[in-house]
Order: C-alpha cells, then sequence, then structure tokens
C-alpha cells in the first residue's frame, strides 16, 4: 500500500547512489545497531521517519520480523529503491510526506525510528514533529532517533556559527576520508555549501531536540554518544507516558 502526498526533494537526485556511497560507512552501520538494540522486543508496528532506501528500516525488520513496517519519506525515488530491497511477504507501507506532518491516526505505532534525516526540517519544524511523534505513538511506545548533530545555534547571518560549522563540517570530511572513503568523503564535501546556507541541511545541537522532546510531553530522553567524537553523532531515545 502506498500513500500520496505532493512533496519532493534534493534525495530524489541522489536515490540512484545512495546505497553505493552510504552502504559501508562504518558510523552509519553503529548507528543502525545502536537504534535497532532500543527497540522492543515485542514491537508489532516500526514507523521509519526519513526512511530513504530503508537501510536501517531492513535491519529493524530483521532483529523484529513479527512487526508492520511504516516508512515515510518525502522522496519518491528513495522510497522506490526501499520497495525494491523489502522482501515480498514483509508487510510494507510507504507514506510519501514530511515527518512534521505524519499522515497517520493518533495512538497508532509502537515504535517511531529514524537516522539521519530529521536535520533536513526546518528548526520550527523539529519542534511539531517532536509533537507529531508524541501523537502517533502509542502509550509507553519509543521514540528511537540516531543523527548528526552540530555545537552551536545559529544561522548564515552570523559569521562566528558559519565558522564554526565549516570547521566542524571539513574534519567531518576528513574523517570520512580515513575511515569510509573518498566518495564519502566528497558527498561530505558537496553538502557543505547546503550546511552553510541552511538549505535542506539543518543540524542543531542534540539539547535543542531534548527540549522540543520535553516541550512535546516526553520525560527527559535518554541520549547516547556514539563515536567518534568528531562527527557529532547522537542516538535519542524518548518513550512515551503510558498516562498520555
Ligand atoms: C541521509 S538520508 C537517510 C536515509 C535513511 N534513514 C538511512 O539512514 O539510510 C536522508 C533522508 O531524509 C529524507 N528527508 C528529507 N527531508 C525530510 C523530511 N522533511 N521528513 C522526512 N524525511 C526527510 C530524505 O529524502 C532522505 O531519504
Amino acid at each position: 500500500m502506498s500513500l500520496q502526498a505532493p512533496d519532493a526533494t534534493h534525495w530524489n537526485d541522489l536515490a540512484a547512489s545512495y546505497d553505493r556511497v552510504m552502504g559501508n560507512v562504518p558510523q552509519m552501520h553503529a548507528l543502525f545497531q545502536e537504534i535497532v538494540s532500543h527497540i522492543q522486543p515485542d514491537t508489532a508496528t516500526i514507523l521509519d521517519l526519513g526512511a530513504g532506501t530503508g537501510n536501517l528500516l531492513i535491519q529493524a525488520a530483521r532483529a523484529r520480523p513479527q512487526a508492520a513496517l511504516l516508512a515515510l519519506d518525502p522522496a519518491p525515488a528513495m522510497l522506490e529503491r526501499l520497495r525494491e530491497k523489502v522482501p515480498e511477504d514483509v508487510a510494507l507501507t510507504t507514506l510519501i510526506g514530511s515527518a512534521h506532518a505524519i499522515d497517520l491516526p493518533d495512538h497508532s505505532v509502537d515504535t517511531i525510528i529514524s537516522n539521519y534525516a530529521l536535520h533536513h526540517l526546518t528548526h520550527a519544524d523539529k519542534r511539531v514533529c517532536a509533537q507529531e511523534v508524541l501523537r502517533v505513538l502509542k502509550p509507553g511506545g519509543k521514540f528511537i532517533y540516531g543523527d548528526q548533530h552540530c555545537r552551536r545555534m545559529g544561522g548564515p547571518e552570523d559569521p562566528a556559527w558559519v565558522a564554526d560549522m565549516y570547521d566542524l563540517l571539513s574534519s567531518k570530511a576528513l574523517h570520512y576520508l580515513r575511515t569510509a572513503g573518498l566518495d564519502r568523503m566528497l558527498l561530505q564535501v558537496e553538502l557543505i555549501p547546503k550546511f552553510l546556507r541552511a538549505d535542506g541541511e539543518m543540524p542543531v545541537p542534540v539539547e535543542y531536540w531534548v527540549s522540543a522532546l520535553e516541550d512535546a510531553g516526553f520525560p527527559p530522553p535518554l541520549v547516547v554518544e556514539m563515536d567518534p567524537a568528531p562527527l557529532l553523532n547522537r542516538v535519542i531515545v524518548a518513550t512515551k507516558p503510558r498516562a498520555s
């Protein structure tokens, strides 16, 4: 089953090369493992926000084969790749849309996962996303979210923010060259202008997400600091109160 919505992003253009460039990046596999380790064993439904070509969702499905899968992404081309990779006997629903407007009923999903996707939301939409996640989760359900972060809030109009962001992104590019190869480094370098212009690449310090989730109504979440430190990768685990 597929639900349609109009949005599309530059990710449609990256769909064909995504798995070749990202498939063997060790830091991504570490994030997948950490995220999957927090999924409750008896979960009946798993929703992946920004599922892309399905690399996280497929690992989650292997670990929790009883779960029905929901994959949300604004880029139809990424979801097409995902569909090709998921075995036909697995229950899969794809939703074309954005993580800040989840087209699912209240209290309908046990587990919401996400990896390297929610930094594409504007800062205001990150806060709306936190509210959406709380709305869609069943009481007691978990939100398990991995992503890259940055060191300070700011924007392109603030030279100190631009300098700090450039320093962070260029050291990440060198780190990728050493650990994941030239293609991953070059993707990072190509994306640097999008980060510096806040044009679709808008990471925040992890504290921003913690406060967005708490303001939405989650108790203080667990924050797992991933290695290596220069990438500022974090996994956030927030559990919806049973009484809400
Ligand atoms: C770096 S890829 C990550 C894909 C996958 N989660 C993984 O870990 O392999 C980023 C994904 O986020 C998606 N994305 C971009 N904007 C989004 C939004 N507003 N809501 C949800 N996903 C979004 C892109 O289309 C893309 O598929």
